[in-house]
């Protein structure tokens, strides 16, 4: 961290979060919290919470949350250190020149420098497709039927014949070889000297969530290859965490994201209305992606192509985007290959009909599975169905699975009873709580360890927020070494340390973690929904509860770790000792 923390203290306190929030989002005040309508995911009925007594903000759709720096970056795409200057500045606090860090500063500058470079770059691109030179670029565009407002609105331009003119042109504006080639924007070899990465190609600008030119993509008009050329991963272009169209789909309202796989089909979605469409970088989706379109929707409808190649992309992503939580369908767009020649020849109502009929991606995946069997041979059948059962084990959560079950014995026309005892009979085998392996084309998340450790933890946390003067009545049974997860450790330990001087500031907590992801995760921790308890027995048994789920993940963890390590041993054997004390002990709540 490059600003002391007593720094970013001050300017975090001398911003109320209310105040600050309000400037972004309309919001109205119940009890003693403030609500307002998430600009972080799309919904109609107000769950962005912000509470001025906490100074922190929390969504119960989509999860986040954070300090007023967590939502500045979340909501500009600041750094944490942007957003602390930005909040200094707002509140009149002065800020040291940070010599203590020449690094940071230097890669500060760089990514500016960057994104400044970049942005030239697409206006000279822009610029070209306009000019006589660009007239084959533009030709090119317009018969793949694109509208001058959507080449506009997409900021498309064309990268000339010319080896070397954009280089000319940046070294013109002041920019240095260094700072081009670092852009990727050009390469150096012996016998051409510095020359354009782009050339003869229209060219795709790929913008940020904050509208920044980050990286571009290239096209040739016509066969050549490659087809696309991409900008190389830079300090500002990191394909794994950005997607095409998401700078333009987190303000549609559609409730959902159309995910495709060509940045040809974001442009012909969002021409046609389709504005929820967003593609990733001419790389595989991701985890990263995946997290960040959690932020803006629930609900994920895939529109790969319907080729063999699209089939296998679309199962890797289903599965990814199970893991990040969400849900995920698919598009079916045949007898046409992908989006854009849908649209060209069906139309945007027809578009349309087939988001209404978009395929759950669990019964995708069993037909695309159904095809390595031949239904017909008895025996090929038999293990069809066995795949299927196992496969409906990865369903956590009883109620999910049993519904999957109906589900499915009804579409494949098995016995209910008897597809329920064939994935009961898998799911002992491999024990209730871990499922069947996870094969490769990706099931959805079990129910490991580490995860069923974790909730209790979060409640303990948010119970200790919410109720400080618990803190006394638990210290003797808990210490931060119990939470198993570094991040969620780290946290507790600041609180603990808080609550026993009497201090009580979970916001503050926040600011000691620079990563917005982390800022997130941490304020989730202080805002786990506690269960509305009306009995004092009930609380005490359920806040008990929690107790002794935290102390025996604690333990757990320990066995884990010990294997046969005989220094472990003593710890752990004074873990158990506490647990059993503990589950022995009544703590009263009053
Ligand atoms: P497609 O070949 O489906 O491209 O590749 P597209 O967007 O539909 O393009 P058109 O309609 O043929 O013009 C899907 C995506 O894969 C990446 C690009 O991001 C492209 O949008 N890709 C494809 C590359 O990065 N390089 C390539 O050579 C081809
Ligand atoms: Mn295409």
């Amino acid at each position: 961290m490059y600003y002391p923390d007593e720094l970013v203290e001050e300017v975090r306190t001398r911003n109320d979060i209310v105040d600050v929030i309000s400037g972004y989002v309309k919001m109205q005040k119940k009890g003693s919290n403030y609500f307002g309508l998430c600009p972080f995911h799309s919904e109609k009925s107000p769950s962005f919470s912000v509470s001025a007594s906490k100074q922190m903000y929390y969504c119960f759709g989509c999860g986040a949350g954070g300090n007023v720096f967590t939502f500045l970056m979340e909501y500009e795409n600041y750094s944490f250190q942007e957003a602390i200057q930005f909040l200094a500045q707002r509140a009149g606090v002065a800020l040291p020149e940070r010599e203590d860090s020449a690094q940071a500063r230097e890669r500060d500058n760089k990514r500016a420098e960057l994104l400044k470079v970049c942005k030239e770059a697409a206006k000279y691109f822009y610029y070209q497709l306009r000019a006589g030179t660009g007239a084959g670029g533009y030709a090119y565009l317009r018969g793949r039927e694109l509208s001058d407002e959507t080449i506009h609105k997409f900021g498309l331009g064309f990268a000339n014949m010319t080896s070397d003119d954009l280089t000319r042109y940046l070294k013109s504006k002041g920019y240095g070889d260094k700072l081009i080639q670092e852009a990727g924007l050009a390469a150096f070899d012996e016998k051409y000297g510095l020359h354009d990465k782009f050339w003869n190609r229209v060219m795709f600008p790929i913008q940020d969530s904050n509208n920044r030119v980050i990286g571009f993509g290239g096209r040739v008009m016509g066969d050549g290859k490659p087809k696309y050329l991409n900008s190389p991963e830079t300090p500002i272009f990191d394909k794994s965490r950005n997607l095409y169209g998401l700078n333009f789909a987190r303000s549609s309202r559609a409730g959902n994201f159309i995910l495709c796989e060509g940045y040809m089909d974001v442009i012909a979605m969002h021409q046609a209305g389709f504005t929820q469409a967003v593609a990733s970088l001419g790389t595989a989706f991701t985890a990263g992606q995946a997290n960040l379109l959690r932020r803006f929707t629930q609900e994920v409808i895939l529109a790969y192509d319907s080729d063999g190649a699209g089939v296998n992309a679309a199962l890797r992503a289903i599965g990814i985007l199970k893991e990040a939580g969400l849900t995920g369908k698919v598009l079916n767009l045949e007898p046409y290959k992908d989006p854009d020649e849908f649209m060209k020849n069906q139309g945007a109502q027809a578009f349309q009909e087939r988001i209404g009929q978009a395929e759950n991606s669990f019964f995708f995946e069993l037909r695309m599975l159904e095809r390595d069997y031949d239904l017909k041979d008895p025996e090929s059948k038999t293990r069809f169905y066995r795949q299927i059962a196992q496969k409906l084990c990865g369903f956590s959560e009883e109620v999910e699975r049993e519904n999957y079950i109906e589900a499915v014995a009804q579409k494949y026309h098995i016995g209910f009873e008897n597809l329920r005892r064939l994935v009961r009979s898998y799911a002992s085998q491999t024990g209730e709580a871990a499922p069947a392996p996870r094969p490769k084309s990706g099931l959805q998340k079990k129910r490991d360890p580490a995860q069923n450790r974790k909730k209790p933890q979060k409640l303990l946390l948010t119970w200790l927020v919410e109720e400080p003067s618990l803190y006394r009545k638990i210290k003797q049974y808990i210490s931060p070494e119990d939470f198993t997860e570094d991040l969620y450790r780290k946290a507790a330990e600041k609180l603990f340390e808080d609550l026993e001087k009497e201090i009580i500031n979970p916001a503050g907590i926040i600011s000691l973690f620079t990563d917005g992801e982390q800022q997130r995760e941490v304020a989730e921790l202080f805002n786990t929904k506690l269960e509305e308890l009306s009995t004092r027995t009930e609380k005490e048994r359920a806040f008990h509860d929690v107790l002794l789920g935290v102390k025996r993940g604690s333990f757990e963890a320990l066995r884990e770790r010990a294997g046969g390590d005989v220094s472990a041993l003593g710890r752990m054997i004074e873990s158990k000792k506490q647990l059993e004390e503990l589950s022995k002990t009544h703590i009263s709540l009053n």
